[in-house]
């Protein structure tokens, strides 16, 4: 390591905080996990295990590496305390524009000005977050794929006031985790990623609400048609349709017209609680 990171803070330690906090541990950082309560962290533990445990199986990564990785996670349920020591911290809780305004304040109160604050948000302005901050030019972007320790690419958004040296850091960081970046220059909502990713899903679940087909033949079409790995509907199983509810709801707020409009079907499951594939049934059923 030869940038100015050393220990990372990772707050929410749910599926992208998880995979997160992993990602930065194999690659030699320290990193605290915090979430809010003792039960959300064992969970989030648990998943690190297990993800190791399958990188180890898969002959990815010997034991020792994978018992090294979970050896440099700290966890902590009192974020304050815990951002004293950090250079770094990535933000990854639920996905609501005042609870992360409330997190940021937080942070931006108790972390030194030279350390950086980013945000996994999926598709909030970087402004609107870095609202409730003082030192509003060291709060980036930097949107990780699901799942974080499998999935290579990681977008980088600027806000308006971000300054160089943050994105310097924020690359530093990743460079050292062996992702790629994609660069998002304007601080629009949604940014690059789930601008396209959201129209396509929200026509797939359109599809689906219509009975124009079954969930496997849509995600068949995905597949076989246009070389997807995953077809769109299996893809927002695995991402929570939760947080693809407000993200499509925000995203159609915001752009207008039908193309982030979610249709009946993605509300009628959350209210159902069939998130996908965290409560073990979405659009389809999960074992
Ligand atoms: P999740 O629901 O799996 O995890 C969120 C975690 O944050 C929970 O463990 C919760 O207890 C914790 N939390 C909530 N408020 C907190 C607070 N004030 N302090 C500390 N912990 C708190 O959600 P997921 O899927 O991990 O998403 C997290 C963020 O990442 C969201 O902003 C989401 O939009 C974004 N994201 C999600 C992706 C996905 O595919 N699920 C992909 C990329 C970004």
């Amino acid at each position: 390591m030869t940038g100015v990171v050393r220990r990372v803070l990772v707050v929410g330690a749910g599926q992208m905080g998880g995979g997160i906090a992993q990602v930065a541990a194999r690659a030699g950082f320290d990193v605290t996990l915090v979430d809010t309560t003792d039960d959300a962290l064992d969970r989030g533990l648990a998943s690190i295990r297990g993800s190791l445990d399958r990188f180890v199986r898969s002959g990815h990564i010997n034991s020792e590496d994978a018992a090294r990785a979970l050896d440099r996670i700290d966890t902590s349920v009192d974020v304050s305390s815990s951002a004293s020591g950090a250079d770094l911290v990535i933000e990854a809780i639920v996905e609501d524009l005042g609870a992360k305004q409330g997190l940021f304040a937080l942070l931006d109160a108790a972390c030194s000005p030279e350390v950086v604050l980013a945000t996994n948000t999926s598709q909030f302005q970087i402004g609107r977050i870095a609202e409730s901050c003082q030192h509003r030019d060291r709060v980036i972007g930097v949107h990780f794929s699901n799942p974080p320790p499998l999935m290579p690419l990681v977008e980088v958004i600027l806000g308006a006031l971000t300054s160089p040296r943050t994105l310097d850091v924020v690359n530093d960081f990743l460079v050292t985790c062996g992702r790629e970046t994609v660069l998002c220059r304007k601080d629009v909502p949604g940014f690059i990623s789930n601008r396209l990713s959201t129209a396509l899903f929200m026509e797939a679940a359109r599809l689906a609400d219509e009975e124009i087909a079954s969930p496997a033949d849509i995600d068949k079409v995905a597949r076989l048609m246009y070389g997807h790995k995953m077809g769109p509907l299996a893809t927002l199983d695995l991402a929570g349709l939760d947080t693809a509810l407000k993200v499509s709801t925000a995203l159609s707020e915001h752009y207008g017209g039908d193309r982030f409009t979610p249709p009946p079907i993605l509300a009628r499951l959350v209210a159902e609680g069939r998130f996908g594939r965290k409560t073990g049934s979405g659009f389809y059923e999960i074992a």
